[in-house]
C-alpha cells in the first residue's frame, strides 16, 4: 500500500544520514546530563515514528580510561546504551601504534589509569613518570613523591633501557615532572635516560599528542587549558633549548586521522546496526567547539551544527569556523532539524 510505501522510503532515508556526537558540551557537563541529550539518544534508539534505529558515534576529544570503562559510565549518565563499538576518544586511534613501538612513556591522566589503556591498546612495555621518579627522584627536583605513590609504581634502571616513543593519552597532572622528563628524553640519545644527544635531530624519538583542545570547559567559570596548551608549552620550551623546532603528531578533532578513523567506526557500526557495512551518505556532526569539532567536520565533508550549551557564547555563528547547518540551542534542536531534512 501506500502507507507501506512511504514509510519504506522513510525507513530507506533514515539509514542513509547519521549523527556524530561530540560529548562535553553537547550530551554532559562532566558528569552531569544535559537533558536534551537523554531524549536525542531515546529517539536515535528508536522512539521514533518509524521506531527504527537512526545511526550515531560518539567522537570526543575526552581521554583518561579505558574506552569501556568511559561507556559504561557514559551509559549511566545519559541513561541510554553507549556501546564500545560506537565509540571514539582522543586516544583510541593511537591502538595503532602499538604494532609500532614496544617500551613507551605514557603521559598524563589521573593515577595509573593510562597504564591500563595503553595496556588494553597492546603496548607491551609502559612506563609512566612515576616509574622513572621512583627511580631516581632527583629527575623532577620540585616533585614531593608520595610512599603510596612509590608503592605503586614500577622501578627499573632507566639507563638501560631506550624508551621507543612518548605519547601523550591525558591531560598532565604535573606539568613541571612531566614537562622535565619529556624534555630529557627528546634530548636523549634514542630515548635512554641521563643520555645527551649531540644533535637534537637525527637521535629523538617521537612523540604523540592524543588531542590539541587549547582550552577546555569545567566547573570553572571560564574555560581552563588542555592538552594543546600543554603542548605549546612544550614546543616554546624545546625550541629554546635545543634551537630547532619539534615535529610532533597530533590526533583527535580537528585531525583528519581522526575523522577517516570515524568513516571506519561509522560504516562497522552500520552493520552491527542495519547488516550493511558502509558510511551513510548525510553525516551531521554535533559540536560545541568551533575550533575542533566544526572546522573538522566542515574539511571532512560533513554537515556541521554548532550548539550554544558548551564551548561557543559568539552570536550568530563562529566567525571563524561557521557551522554549515546551523547555529542551535540545544542537541535536541538540531537532530530534529536534521532528520526534519533528511527523513
Ligand atoms: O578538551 C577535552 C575534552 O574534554 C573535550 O571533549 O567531548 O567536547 O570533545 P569533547
Ligand atoms: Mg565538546
Amino acid at each position: 500500500s501506500q502507507v507501506q510505501d512511504v514509510h519504506s522510503e522513510m525507513a530507506r532515508r533514515a539509514k542513509n544520514m547519521a549523527f556524530v556526537f561530540d560529548i562535553d558540551g553537547v550530551l554532559v557537563h562532566g558528569d552531569r546530563l544535559i537533558p536534551e541529550g537523554q531524549r536525542v539518544l531515546e529517539i536515535l534508539n528508536g522512539d521514533n515514528q518509524l521506531g527504527i534505529k537512526i545511526p550515531h558515534i560518539f567522537l570526543t576529544n575526552g581521554s583518561g580510561k579505558p574506552e569501556l570503562a568511559r561507556t559504561t559510565q557514559l551509559s549511566g549518565i545519559l541513561h541510554n546504551p553507549v556501546s564500545t563499538e560506537q565509540f571514539i576518544q582522543s586516544h583510541t586511534p593511537m591502538r595503532a601504534l602499538a604494532e609500532y613501538y614496544s617500551t613507551v612513556l605514557v603521559v598524563g591522566g589521573e593515577g595509573y589509569r593510562c597504564r591500563d589503556v595503553a595496556e588494553e591498546y597492546g603496548f607491551k612495555d609502559i612506563v609512566v613518570p612515576n616509574d622513572i621518579i621512583a627511580w631516581d627522584p632527583t629527575i623532577a627536583p620540585y616533585r614531593v613523591f608520595t610512599e603510596e605513590e612509590r608503592a605503586s609504581s614500577r622501578p627499573r634502571d632507566f639507563s638501560k633501557i631506550n624508551i621507543e616513543a612518548i605519547l601523550v593519552f591525558s591531560d598532565s597532572r604535573d606539568y613541571a615532572t612531566d614537562l622535565q622528563i619529556i624534555m630529557d628524553l627528546l634530548r636523549s640519545q634514542n630515548g635512554r635516560l641521563r643520555t645527551v644527544a649531540a644533535d637534537p635531530e637525527s637521535q629523538r624519538i617521537p612523540i604523540y599528542f592524543s588531542q590539541g583542545d587549547f582550552l577546555c570547559p569545567t566547573e570553572h567559570p571560564i574555560p581552563r587549558m588542555s592538552q594543546g596548551a600543554f603542548r605549546i608549552g612544550l614546543e616554546a620550551m624545546y625550541k629554546a633549548q635545543t634551537g630547532v623546532d619539534l615535529e610532533r603528531v597530533v590526533y583527535g578533532k580537528p585531525e583528519l586521522a581522526t575523522y577517516k578513523y570515524a568513516d571506519e567506526v561509522l560504516a562497522s557500526w552500520m552493520d552491527v546496526l542495519h547488516g550493511e557495512e558502509r558510511v551513510p551518505e548525510n553525516i551531521y556532526m554535533i559540536g560545541d567547539n568551533p575550533a575542533s569539532d566544526i572546522v573538522g567536520g566542515n574539511m571532512y565533508g560533513w554537515n556541521t551544527c554548532l550548539v550554544r550549551t558548551g564551548v561557543f557564547q559568539g552570536g550568530e555563528n563562529d566567525e571563524e569556523n561557521p557551522a554549515n547547518f546551523g547555529v542551535f540551542a540545544n542537541v535536541l534542536d538540531a537532530v530534529k532539524t536534521a532528520c526534519r531534512k533528511q527523513l
